[in-house]
């Protein structure tokens, strides 16, 4: 008896302490999800002293795989499949938050005048000691439907030895990179896409472009926009507060940062909307958290934000 609780013990050790997400998750109200996303996040917080920093130097070899990238844009869920781990931005800290648009916003979807209730997720590409390279992801979620999600960079090549994470804007269009490693990894990524679907309409037209879509095309109630009335931005900018920024030469990493001197309230980011390619900025929004930033296995391998497929149009 004794010993068959020590193995239950162990084995439900060795299953991992997140609670399942309930099989009508998706039904759920945006911020029904949202909380139980935030439960997991806190459930197994890393030591900010001895923060995980492990290579995936083995997975990286999968990047040059199209098919093992596919997933990224196919599988719909707010978790990871099972056994598979981010290649990139492996580690980031999370914290719930408020995607705001004002009244003067003219965008459709979850873009329309309002709150959204969202996980905001800082992280870095790779962990490296010479170059810091930020992203910022952000899981808007939305009643009875999947989410959308962003994925901002500020450049594939990096800031360098500029740690401060709110040294620069995070945008889900980047240049291209100059890097000769991440060009081949770049150029497979393009082969991915061509896996997504044949029509050339539902996938992203290159991996330096996370089309926006989708999140305008769906309210944060879960109701469609009408087709011909879609609104969509082809870039959004999630500009820095300033006076969040931290010593660019600092020695800590950037999840202590954001854990101790980032508190729940902060407006992190004015959100910035791009009509079309050619089209001035809009200022229209900006991304508060509304709780303090977790660094946690959860968050690192569990939690998911899949990509939008269908490319940007103007109607
Ligand atoms: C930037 O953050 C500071 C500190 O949290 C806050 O006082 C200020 O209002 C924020 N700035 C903007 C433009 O929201
Ligand atoms: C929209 O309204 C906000 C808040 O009132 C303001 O700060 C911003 O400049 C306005 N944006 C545009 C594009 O007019």
């Amino acid at each position: 008896m004794a010993s068959y609780t020590v193995l239950c013990l162990v084995s439900c050790l060795v299953a991992g302490a997140f609670a399942d997400l309930p099989a009508n998750y998706q039904n759920l109200l945006a911020v029904e999800k949202q909380n139980l996303l935030w439960q997991n996040v806190q459930s197994d917080p890393h030591d900010l002293n001895n923060l995980p920093s492990e290579g995936v130097g083995s997975l990286l070899l999968n990047a040059i795989k199209p098919p093992y990238l596919l997933p990224a844009f196919s599988h719909i869920s707010d978790e990871m499949i099972e056994g598979r781990r981010k290649i990139f931005h492996t580690y980031g800290s999370v914290a719930k938050g408020r995607l705001e648009f004002f009244s003067n916003s003219t965008f459709t979807g979850i873009f329309e005048s309002g709150t959204r209730d969202v996980l905001i997720r800082p992280s870095v590409a790779l962990l490296k000691d010479d170059n810091f390279i930020p992203g910022l992801g952000v899981k808007v979620l939305i009643d009875g439907s999947p989410s959308v999600n962003f994925h901002t960079l500020f450049s594939l090549d990096g800031q360098g030895d500029n740690r401060d994470f709110f040294e620069n804007a995070m945008s889900n269009v980047i240049p291209d990179t100059e890097n000769p490693v991440l060009i081949a990894v770049t150029k497979v990524f393009q082969s991915a896409l061509y896996l997504l679907s044949a029509n050339w309409m539902n996938r992203p037209e290159n991996p330096n472009n996370m089309p926006l879509y989708e999140h305008a095309s769906i309210r944060a109630d879960g109701s469609p926009v009408e087709k011909g009335k879609v609104v969509a931005p082809w870039k959004i900018d999630f500009v820095p507060n300033k006076s969040l920024s931290w010593d660019p030469a600092t020695n800590k990493d950037f999840r202590w940062h954001f854990t101790h001197d980032v508190p729940s309230g902060s407006v992190l980011y004015d959100v910035v909307l791009f009509r079309t390619q050619d089209s001035v900025g809009q200022h229209v929004g900006r991304l508060i958290s509304t709780s303090p930033f977790v660094a946690s296995l959860y968050g690192d391998e569990r939690l998911y934000l899949q990509h939008a497929n269908n490319r940007w149009c103007s109607t």
